[in-house]
C-alpha cells in the first residue's frame, strides 16, 4: 500500500537496531510513502552493522550520533540538512534504554546513577535534540516530531520499572517544548504509544511474554505491531495531521480504555 503521502518530505529517523525495531519498520514505511531521510543511531549500535543493510535498501545514509550528547546531535543535524539539501520535515525520536531493566534491579532497589543514565537516554534525549533543531531552525514550517512511549507513563506495570518515569517525563517534554515548537516555527510534536512489541528494547523487560498476551486478549482490536505503529507515525509526518499536536496518542489496539475484558474474567474465573 503506497499513497505517496510523504512525497518531498525529508528527515531523520533514530533508533533503527536491527529489522525488528520500530524505527526499521519506519524508515521502510516512510521510504514507501516517498519521504528520504538520514538514519542515526548510537555509535555502540553501528557495530552491529545492520543499519548499513537498511540504508542501501532505503537509499538513506547513516551519521552515528548518541542522542545524550549535544555535539553529536550538532553535527548530525549539520550533516543531515547538507545531504538532504534543506531543512527537516520530520523527525522519530525511537530511543529506550534502562539499565536498571538490563541488569534486573528491582525498583524498590534501583541504582540510582544507572537510573539517571537511562532516563538522560530515553527521556532527556529528546529535549537535547528538540533544542538542537529549535536552535538552528533545522525544521520546516507545519513539520512534524515523534517520539515512541508506553502506556506505563499513566499505568503501572510492575517490571516495566524505570522505564515508566521515563516514559512520563517524555510525554511531558512533548508537550512543554511541543509548545514553543507550535507558536515560533509551527512544527508539531506528539508520543505515540505503543503496544508491547518484540523488539530488542521489548524483550528486555522482564515477562514480557504475559504482558504480551496480556495486552493481547484486553485490546478489542489486539496489539498493535510494528508495522502498525510504523504506519501510524507516516501518518502524523504527513499533513493529514497538521494541527494535531502536544498530544500522547495510543496505538494499541483499543487497550488503555479497557478496565478488563471478558477473556481475562473467563481465564480468572474458577466458578
Ligand atoms: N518494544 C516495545 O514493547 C515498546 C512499546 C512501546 C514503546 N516502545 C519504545 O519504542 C522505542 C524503540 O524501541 P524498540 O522497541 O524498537 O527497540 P530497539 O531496541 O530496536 O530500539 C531502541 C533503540 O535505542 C537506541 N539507543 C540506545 N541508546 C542510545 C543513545 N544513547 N543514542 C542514540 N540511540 C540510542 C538503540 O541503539 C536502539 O536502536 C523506544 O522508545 C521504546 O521504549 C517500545
Amino acid at each position: 500500500m503506497s499513497h505517496s503521502i510523504l512525497e518531498g518530505k525529508k528527515g531523520i529517523i533514530f533508533g533503527a537496531l536491527d529489522d525488528q525495531s520500530i524505527a526499521w519498520k519506519t524508515a521502510e514505511s516512510v521510504k514507501n510513502e516517498g519521504g528520504e531521510f538520514v538514519l542515526t543511531n548510537a555509535p555502540v549500535a553501528m557495530r552491529m552493522g545492520a543499519i548499513n543493510e537498511l540504508a542501501e535498501k532505503t537509499g538513506s545514509i547513516v551519521i552515528p550520533a548518541d542522542a545524550t550528547q549535544i555535539d553529536d546531535l550538532e553535527n548530525l543535524i549539520d550533516k543531515s540538512m547538507s545531504h538532504l539539501n534543506g531543512k527537516l520535515d520530520f523527525v522519530l525520536h525511537s530511543i529506550g534504554m534502562s539499565v536498571n531493566v538490563r541488569k534486573g534491579r528491582h525498583y524498590t532497589d534501583l541504582n540510582h546513577d544507572w537510573m539517571t543514565k537511562g532516563w538522560d537516554v530515553s527521556a532527556v534525549s529528546f529535549h537535547k535534540l528538540m533544542q538542537v533543531l529549535y536552535k538552528k531552525d533545522a525544521m520546516n514550517p507545519w513539520g512534524s516530531i515523534v517520539a515512541l512511549s508506553y502506556v506505563a507513563a499513566q499505568r503501572t506495570f510492575p517490571n516495566y520499572n524505570d522505564m515508566a518515569d521515563n516514559k512520563a517525563y517524555l510525554e511531558s517534554i512533548a508537550r512543554s517544548f511541543g509548545y514553543f515548537f507550535g507558536k515560533e516555527k509551527n512544527v508539531r510534536v506528539n508520543t505515540i504509544s505503543q503496544s508491547p512489541t518484540l523488539t530488542t528494547a521489548g524483550k528486555g523487560v522482564k515477562g514480557l511474554d504475559g504482558f504480551l498476551n496480556y495486552a493481547e486478549q484486553t485490546a478489542p482490536l489486539g496489539n498493535a505491531t510494528a508495522e502498525d505503529c510504523a504506519n501510524y507515525t507516516v501518518m502524523m509526518f504527513s499533513d493529514y495531521t497538521k494541527r494535531v499536536t502536544l498530544q500522547n496518542l495510543y496505538n494499541d489496539g483499543g487497550f488503555s480504555n479497557v478496565g478488563v475484558s471478558q477473556e481475562i474474567i473467563d481465564a480468572l474465573d474458577n466458578g
